[in-house]
């Protein structure tokens, strides 16, 4: 596999300034700033086996590469491998283990994570443990001597827990395992565990790394060579890969991220403020409240709070009410675009939880999650505020 370079000269350079540039160099043949769409399948060779180090877009593509320098950059990684999805990105990661293998797991991560692990990873062979990772004595001890990964989602989605991802790696470590953090909530702007000490960082790049929701997509990011050769092996046989096109629209969205990230961040807390305040609210989930039982440790461990809060109406009536009452927020699935997104974690993202175990970790009937976007916060307000009454 070839190294993913980390930019040399880019690394030294601040976020911002990596976001545009890292991987980004003008293209050598028109001078072409923007990295281009390269939309073919094939390459051609001049002898069998002798080609300028493409020879099949599932395999490697210009513009997928590009992004993959960037994003690792990003991550302070070593290597980078973009996915059709978050979840292409999640199975590919999870290929790093084997048959009888054991996970930790934070309980109340993606639904559509748990739904990989129990619906059909189970069925491989793999076991769980779900566990309050916030908690790291009992990432102790659910650890056991076939645990091979301690997989993080931190914040949580919907209910925004934060995990000690430090010591989390430090515990998965002793133990001979793996630690992997999913980091689409906070992305690389505010938190980078790599450089925490983490194994693996992932993402759903279709959130605030491309921004816009115009895409789906992911990658994982790493600074193993062998796990990396081996990820890159398995996706290539599986071809859960980026598309050109999305890889462009990815590698776009990326350069203004820092930029993204402070506003959501802006306005999130801004939001979160005035639901805390608010008659028609009874808890409201946001890292950056006082309130928030890990709001010291989201200060430690992330340079900002991000655009995700949800909140305790109390019933599926008042949800229902917020839900169907908003104008400006859009009611629908995903978080992370430059727009206000409303949903119900209890029947859209988190569908495929049982009841029992959503109703265990708190995601209930009344609670409701906002993805704040970047419009004005006062027109945000506002609609909140008619939509609660
Ligand atoms: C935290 C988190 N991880 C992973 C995913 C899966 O990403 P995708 O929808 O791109 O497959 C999601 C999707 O909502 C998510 O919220």
């Amino acid at each position: 596999m070839a190294r993913i370079k980390r930019g040399g000269h880019q690394q030294s350079m601040k976020f911002a300034t990596r976001a545009i540039h890292a991987g980004q160099e003008p293209e050598p043949a028109t001078g072409a700033i923007t990295v281009p769409i390269y939309q073919t399948s094939t390459f051609a060779q001049s002898a069998p086996g002798v080609h300028k180090g493409y020879d099949y877009s599932r395999t490697d593509n210009p513009t997928r590469t590009a992004l993959q320098t960037a994003l690792a950059s990003l991550e302070s990684a070593e290597y980078c491998l973009a996915f059709s999805s978050g979840m292409g990105a999640a199975t590919t990661a999870m290929l790093l283990l084997k048959r009888g293998d054991h996970v930790v797991s934070s309980r109340d991560v993606y639904g559509g994570t748990y739904r990989l692990f129990r619906a059909v990873l189970e069925s491989f062979g793999l076991t769980f443990s779900f566990i309050e990772t916030s908690n790291i004595r009992e990432i102790e001890r659910a650890m056991t001597r076939r645990t091979r990964l301690v997989w993080i989602e931190s914040p949580t989605n919907p209910l925004l827990r934060i995990t000690d991802i430090r010591l989390a790696a430090n515990v998965a470590h002793r133990r001979g395992a793996l630690c992997l953090v999913d980091n689409t909530f906070a992305s690389p702007v505010f938190q980078r565990p790599l450089e925490l000490g983490v194994d693996l960082v992932l993402h759903s790049t279709t959130k605030y790394l491309n921004g816009h929701s115009d895409s789906v997509g992911g990658f994982v990011a790493l600074n193993d060579e062998a796990d990396a050769e081996w990820i890159k092996f398995v996706q290539n046989s599986i071809g859960a890969i980026l598309s050109p096109f999305d890889s462009f629209l990815v590698l776009r969205g990326t350069k203004t991220l820092a930029v993204r990230m402070e506003a959501h961040d802006k306005n999130g807390r801004v939001v979160a403020n005035f639901l805390a305040e608010h008659p028609g609210v009874q808890k409201v989930y946001y890292p950056g409240l006082t309130s928030h039982p890990q709001h010291e440790l989201a200060k430690k461990q992330q340079s900002g709070f991000g655009g995700m809060v949800s909140f305790e109406t109390g019933s599926l009536e008042n949800a229902k009410q917020v839900l169907e009452g908003v104008k400006l927020c859009t009611l629908g699935e995903s978080l992370g675009g430059v727009e206000s997104l409303i949903s119900h974690p209890a029947t859209m993202t988190h569908a495929s939880v049982p009841a029992e175990t959503r109703n265990k970790l708190g995601i209930t009937d009344g609670l409701v999650r906002i993805s704040v976007g970047i419009e004005d916060v006062e027109d945000i307000i506002e609609d909140l505020d008619q939509a609660l009454r």
